[in-house]
């Protein structure tokens, strides 16, 4: 086991139904720590930013609208094998193929509003955790 750290982010859809707790017990239940946070706005240009890998979707454009539809929570977890024990338990990326139990079948609404990001390799994690914190908002 390695202790690794994984980027997350509570979605808009999530944040607009008052779910960051639920979300953030069934983190906890599953081991990872949350040892970064903060609810931000993001600017189009952030977002844009965060998807860039996504920018020739066609799906690209309503996803940066949503993402910045409201707040959302960015967060740190850390854990034995961070990036993918939080995949797992976000369940698959449209909630009619989740998992029973993972936070996208119990709580997201659609694929594009499903509640939560996680990053999918170490290399993501830890660019996604530079891009939205600094070192002294990480304490583990
Ligand atoms: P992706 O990286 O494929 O999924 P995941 O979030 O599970 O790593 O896609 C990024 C986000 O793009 C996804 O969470 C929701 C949105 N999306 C859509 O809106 N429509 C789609 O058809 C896909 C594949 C993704």
């Amino acid at each position: 086991m390695t202790v690794e750290r994984t980027f997350s982010i509570i979605k808009p859809d999530a944040t607009k139904r008052n779910l960051t707790g639920a979300i953030n017990a069934v983190i906890e239940k599953s081991g990872l720590r949350i040892i970064g946070q903060k609810r931000v706005q993001l600017s189009e240009g952030q977002a844009e930013g965060f998807y860039a890998i996504h920018k020739e979707r066609p799906f690209f454009r309503d996803l940066v609208t949503f993402m910045i539809s409201g707040p959302v929570v960015v967060q740190v977890l850390e854990g034995d094998n961070a990036v993918a024990k939080y995949r797992d338990v976000m369940g698959a990326t449209n909630p009619a193929n989740a998992a029973p139990g993972t936070i996208r079948k119990e709580f997201a609404e659609s694929i594009e509003a499903n509640s939560v990001h996680g990053s999918d390799s170490q290399e993501n994690a830890a660019r996604e955790i530079e891009f939205f914190f600094t070192d002294q908002e990480i304490v583990g």
